[in-house]
């Protein structure tokens, strides 16, 4: 029997990642907040200051973008994993912010192996983005691409490089490095030369001071999860963006540079697929996506502004407007499909609660055919899928004032129950607000 509050859900299981089947911005922070609450280890599995997420709880509202959901439970430990990037500056700022606000914080411990986030990597980010004109992907400018790409070129900085004594010189050095190759770049891309582009005397100050913040955050986080692994803790990984926006997996290039699904949980901490008890993914009742690339069943007409307004489809990172659409029954199959997701949270069902009739699209048609899965991640393929639509009747009630399952209207369950079959994943929770409470179990 599903019920309002359900505490056993967050504890069923040891090892738990939470992800996002789409293309992100799903409200899985509110998910990873609730099983923070229960968990000992938290980890950030992948990305940076890319993702970005707005928590509220009792010390008030929280605009985070590095630091792992669960900050506020004092008896858990925070890790931002290996496969994660790590922006210094930004970490700083959001930990001081933390320990100035909340009683009793979470510990906080950064994977020596995570690579950090430069200040050339955001002006490399933007040139690239430049460079691209109409092909631009769209990314959110934190320079996450950039950083990735040192990362495979085995050049980026680590931040266990920051616990060396030569770090701060060997950062003004590659700062330098840096500055002649992006005055090059600007210059070929015609841009108004300018002999310095960075402010070096206060970036070094700045990672002087962040240094000495950080220094006693960094450390090894194999050993640490390992360690909650001896002692059966539960551990939770919080996962960056959305399956869709996989590197690989993903509608290459329109991705981002890492790995939102279980793959993500690996690397970051280093546990094998089968000590992992579920995976699950965050899935909004319609669907949106930031930045360019396909999205087949896109608004682009007042329904869709209006699923923007009502749903407050803005990014939490860039304030960029989301584009909205219907649900998307193939690509969330797909995305659950990749990231290896186990069951489904569904959330804001309730910015439908006034829709007269909802659409679900349940295939797509591309060059003449019928399709009711992804065949192909590749964007050539998406963009020429014309979704086919079922149409069902809106229940027309406010929802987000419910806490049980069984107090839905028929039709809101007939739609979860709907969505449930043609994905082909369980819908196990159910999140009609913001808040804590607004969330229930089926
Ligand atoms: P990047 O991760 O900044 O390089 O951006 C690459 C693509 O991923 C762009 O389409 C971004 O809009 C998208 N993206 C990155 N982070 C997020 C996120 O947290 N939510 C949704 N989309 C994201």
């Amino acid at each position: 029997m599903p019920r309002a509050s359900n505490n056993s859900y967050w504890t069923k299981s040891r090892i738990t990642h939470i992800t996002d089947s789409q293309w992100g911005d799903t409200g899985k922070g509110k998910l990873v907040d609730l099983a923070a609450q229960h968990a000992s280890v938290v980890i950030k599995t992948n990305g940076g200051a890319n993702a970005g997420h707005t928590v509220q709880n009792e010390f008030g509202t929280f605009k985070l973008h590095l630091i792992p959901s669960g900050f506020a439970n004092p008896q858990a430990l925070c890790i931002v994993g290996t496969g994660c990037v790590v922006d210094p500056v930004e970490f700083e700022k959001e930990y001081r912010d933390i320990k100035e606000r909340v009683l009793s914080p979470a510990q906080f411990l950064i994977s020596d192996k995570a690579h950090l986030v430069m200040p050339w990597h955001k002006v490399l980010d933007a040139l690239r983005e430049a460079s691209r004109g109409k092909g631009a992907i769209g990314t959110t400018g934190r320079g996450i691409g950039p950083a990735y790409a040192d990362r495979a070129l085995r050049r980026g900085f680590r931040a266990g490089d920051m616990l060396k004594k030569s770090f701060i010189k060997d950062f003004a050095l590659e700062l330098e490095a840096q500055e002649r190759l992006i005055t090059w770049l600007k210059k070929e891309l015609g841009e108004k030369y300018r002999e310095s582009i960075f402010d070096n005397t206060m970036l070094i100050a700045e990672m002087k001071k962040t240094r000495e913040i950080l220094f006693p955050l960094i450390g090894n986080s194999y050993q640490a999860v390992q360690a909650a692994i001896d002692k059966k803790r539960i551990i939770v990984g919080e996962a960056g963006q959305g399956a869709l926006l996989d590197l690989d997996l993903g509608g290459y290039p329109f991705v981002t540079s890492s790995h939102p699904g279980i793959i993500g949980f690996m690397i970051s901490t280093g546990l094998k697929p089968s000590q992992v008890d579920r995976v699950i993914g965050s899935t909004k009742a319609y669907i949106t996506r930031v930045g360019n690339g396909p999205l087949p069943t896109e608004l682009l007409d007042m329904t869709g502004e209006r699923l923007r307004e009502v749903g407050h489809e803005y990014g939490a990172t860039t304030g960029r407007p989301r584009r909205t659409g219907w649900f998307d029954v193939v690509a969330t199959a797909y995305g659950c499909q990749v990231a290896g997701i186990t069951e489904i949270a569904l959330t804001k069902l309730d910015v439908l609660d006034r829709f007269e009739t909802l659409k679900v699209c349940i295939g797509y048609e591309v060059n003449g055919k019928k399709y009711s899965r992804v065949i192909d991640s590749d964007p050539a393929w998406m963009e020429k899928a014309v979704p086919v639509y079922k149409e069902v009747s809106g229940w027309q009630e406010d929802t987000s004032a419910i806490r049980i399952f069984s107090d839905l209207p028929k039709r809101a369950k007939d739609y979860i129950h709907l969505l449930e079959k043609l994905v082909g994943v369980p819908i196990k929770v159910v999140s009609v607000g913001p808040e804590r409470e607004a969330t229930f179990y089926h």
